[in-house]
Parts: C-alpha cells; structure tokens; sequence
C-alpha cells in the first residue's frame, strides 16, 4: 500500500512537458489488432492503463514489446477472442478490443465492465453500434459474447442520454474501417482522442472522413496495414498542470500543450485571473493576480469543459474567492472527491448534478483517499495548498493516466514524497488508525 506525504508548496517555476495522450493510446493499440503487419506507437505514457491493455493484448495471442515510449505490437495471427474478466475488471477501457476483435476474429467475449465510483458506466451504445453492423450479442456469465459473421456498413446514431460516447465512437469507427460497405456515424464523439484514432487508422490504410465532427463517414476496406504513428500530447494532464499553477501560484511553461484541444479550459482558466500565452507548441501559464476568483463551470462533451478535468477545478475553486457551481453534464455521479475534499476543510455541497463550492482561505493536510484517477490529482493538488501534512491514499489511481507527476512535481519544488507502509514505523498503526474510524472510502 503505497501513499503520498504532502505538504505545502508552490509556486511551480519553470516547465513540464506533456506525455503522449492515455485515452488516445489504449484505443489506438487496440486498433492495432486489426492490422496484418506489426505497428509501431509512439509518444505512448508509462501508465498503468497502458500496461493493462498490453496484457490484454499478449493475452489475445499478439506480441506487444513496450519500452521507453515506444510500443510495438506484432498480432502475429493472435486467435484470441477472450477480454479476461481479471484485466477488464481493473481497467472499464478494455471494452476497446470488443470492435477490433469481432471485425477481425468474427467472435469476441469481454468481460462486461461493472459500475465504478464515477457512476454507472453503462455499454449500451458500444452494442448498438455494433449490433446495426449485424454483430449479435447475449451477456453470459459475466461476459459480453458478440459474434458477427460479416460485419457490414451501416447508419448508425451514437447519442445517448449524456451524449456522445468515445469509446462507443472509438469501437464502431474501428470496425467499420474493414467492414463491408460504408458506414455513417452520427451524434459521434468530437473528442481529440478520437481523431487521433482515426487519424491512425487511415495511416494503415482505412478510409474515414468527417473525424472531429458529430458526423463521420467510413468506407470498409479489405485489409490495414502495419504503420509507425505517434501519439498525440495529453490534454487532460496539460489541463492538470495548467490548474496546479493556479492553485499553487507560479509561472509554468507546459510543452506540448495544444491550445487547440484546451480551448474551455483555458476560457475558465483566464475568468479565475490566470494569464495564458499560446506559444509555438506550447502554453506559458501564470498566476497574475491572487486571489483566484470563482467561476462556474459546467463539463460537456468535447470542446466543452472536459469531465476529467472537473476534479481538480474542485480542488482550484475550493480556495478561490468567492463561490462556484461546478455542474456534470458527462458523469452525473462523478463527485466521491467531495467528503475528501471536505476532510480537508473545503465547504463543499453536493445538490443533484452539481456541486457548490464556497471558497475558503485555507486548506488543512488529512489523511484522504483517492477515489478515482483523476480524483487523485485534485486531491494532491489541494494537499499542496493545505497546512501540514496531507497523506493521499489510492495512489495505484494517480499510477493509472500520471506519468512522473510526483517527478515532475518534485522537480519543480514542490514537497512530495511516496511511502510504502513499511516506510514509516509508525505507518501500521495510522493506516489501521484510519481503517477503523468506519468513514466510507
Ligand atoms: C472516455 C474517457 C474518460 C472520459 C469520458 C468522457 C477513455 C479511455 N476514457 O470514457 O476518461 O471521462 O470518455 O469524456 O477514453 N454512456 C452510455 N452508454 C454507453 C457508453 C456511455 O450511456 O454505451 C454514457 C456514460 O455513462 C457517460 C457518457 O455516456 O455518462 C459519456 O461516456 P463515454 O464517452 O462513453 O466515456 P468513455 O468513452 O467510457
């Protein structure tokens, strides 16, 4: 069990730069699947997300060697069909392999993804997709089973109750791309991560138009080839260090940053006072005035303010002046950051799909657990604005889409530092400690 010990620091002076985009890299290696060649990735992160998809991957049956932001995969003929249920339960992402796989292998069985703390993350736009290209499904023993003999174009309308959906847009595009026929998606996901898949998939070979719209157009072709493609930059933790300078004041040059893909955030930002300058590929951020002041802000699908970004703009606007609405619109339930938040003295309340925030002048360190991926950023970052020490638990989280945050954060001054249990004599007792007060976690 591994935990970070924190305490304040700031401000970030000098530059970070940004690893290759997680959400982009799990659908693109998986796309890689439904190439006869091997294909080489790069810019890809060293996160455990990544990992996790190489290993479903070596599961299948393909060759998949990774090392230092390069990730090959051979598929080498994998006949693999199976998304093990000890893979797809530590990861929702992994359904990525259920298009590839039924377009290339005609069968796939992955292991259906359960609820998590952001709320219900239901599949039902993946199968419907799909199922109008003529696959077929039954859920068996915990398992989604599609099978499609041929996998032909199709009109297909990906809205749902909350919107597009990525990765549902991410599975149809990839397998529409060697179906039989053409195949329109409408309502798709606008986001980055899937343009950069598209954009993979017509280096191998696939003809698709429309990438970036709410419409995309995909003429199947025979086969794809192996090709060598990189990954684009990280919005998500460019969005990640471009709040760390707010909350922790500074002046911080983020390389790789795309203002392109930032554009709502670097709107909300410049309202809290922050000065942004677009330079050539990359964002100089600075904290111009203090204090930060509050700002509504409301997550939508892309280029709306983006859902993972909603937690640590918490974490900002819990020491802001003044009082802020942060709404969901992508997960509803997407706030258990709150109570640990609130342990550290942040007045937050939760009313419905939104979350009131009244801004305090200080945060006091606590023990606190991360309760999802991006949930561990915010509260690292409100544990370096906080008094005294903050112990951030549910690191592995951070692990998942964080390559060298604490590194970095370390590199740039900041007062933090990973522990194991057996680190501290005194480590046994505090965790026990913690376990016992029955705080739900
Ligand atoms: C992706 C991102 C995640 C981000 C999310 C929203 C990856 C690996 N993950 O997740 O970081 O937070 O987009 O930007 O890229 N929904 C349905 N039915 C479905 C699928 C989704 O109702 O079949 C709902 C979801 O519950 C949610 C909304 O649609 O309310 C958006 O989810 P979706 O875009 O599918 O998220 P992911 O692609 O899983």
């Amino acid at each position: 069990m591994e935990k970070l010990l924190i305490h304040k620091s700031g401000p970030l002076q000098g530059t970070v730069a940004i690893h290759g985009a997680k959400n982009a890299a799990l659908p693109i290696v998986a796309a890689c699947l439904l190439g006869d060649e091997p294909s080489i990735i790069e810019n890809v992160p060293q996160v455990t997300d990544v990992l996790l998809m190489s290993e479903i991957l070596r599961h299948l049956g393909a060759t998949v060697d990774f090392s230092g932001d390069r990730l090959t995969v051979s598929p080498n003929g994998y006949a693999g069909t199976v998304a093990p249920y000890e893979l797809v339960s530590r990861m929702r992402a992994s359904i990525c392999v259920l298009g590839p796989l039924l377009a290339r292998q005609g069968k796939a069985q992955v292991s259906m993804p359960g609820g998590c703390v952001i709320g219900p993350r239901p599949v039902d736009l993946h199968l419907k997709g799909l199922q109008a290209m003529g696959a077929t499904f039954s859920i068996e023993h915990g398992y989604i089973v599609g099978t499609a003999n041929e996998l032909r174009g199709a009109k297909i309308h990906l809205g749902g109750s909350f919107g597009s959906s990525v990765l549902a847009t991410t599975n149809v595009m990839s397998a529409a791309a060697i179906a039989d026929g053409v195949t329109v998606i409408e309502h798709a996901a606008c986001e980055p991560e899937v343009v950069d898949l598209a954009n993979f998939l017509i280096a191998m070979g696939a003809r698709i138009e429309g990438h970036g719209s709410p419409v995309i157009r995909i003429e199947g072709v025979e086969r794809l080839h192996g090709v060598r493609y990189r990954i684009i930059p990280d919005r998500i933790e460019a969005g990640t260090w471009m709040t760390a300078t707010a909350i922790l004041g500074g002046d911080l040059t983020i390389e790789g940053a795309l203002a392109d893909h930032l554009g709502a955030v670097i709107d909300k930002l410049c309202e809290t006072t922050m000065a942004i300058d677009k330079l050539n590929g990359s964002l100089r951020v600075r904290r111009s005035r203090d204090p930060i002041r509050a700002v509504d802000v409301t997550t939508l699908p892309f280029p709306g303010f983006p859902t993972d970004l909603q937690a640590p703009m918490m974490a900002l606007m819990a020491r802001a002046r003044g009082v802020s609405v942060l709404t969901e619109r992508v997960y509803p339930e997407r706030f258990m950051h709150i109570a640990e938040l609130n342990r550290m003295g942040a007045s937050i309340t939760r009313e419905g799909t939104s979350a009131i925030v009244k801004g305090v002048d200080r945060l006091s360190g606590a023990p606190v657990t991360a309760p999802d991926l991006r949930a561990s950023a915010a509260l690292v970052l409100a544990g370096l604005t906080a008094e005294n020490q903050t112990e951030v638990g549910g690191v592995e989280h951070l692990d998942r889409g964080y390559q060298d945050f604490e590194n970095e954060l370390v590199r740039l001054g900041a007062d933090i530092r990973r522990i194991t249990a057996e680190e501290r004599p005194d480590a046994a007792l505090a965790f026990n400690v913690e376990r016992d007060t029955g705080e739900e976690r």
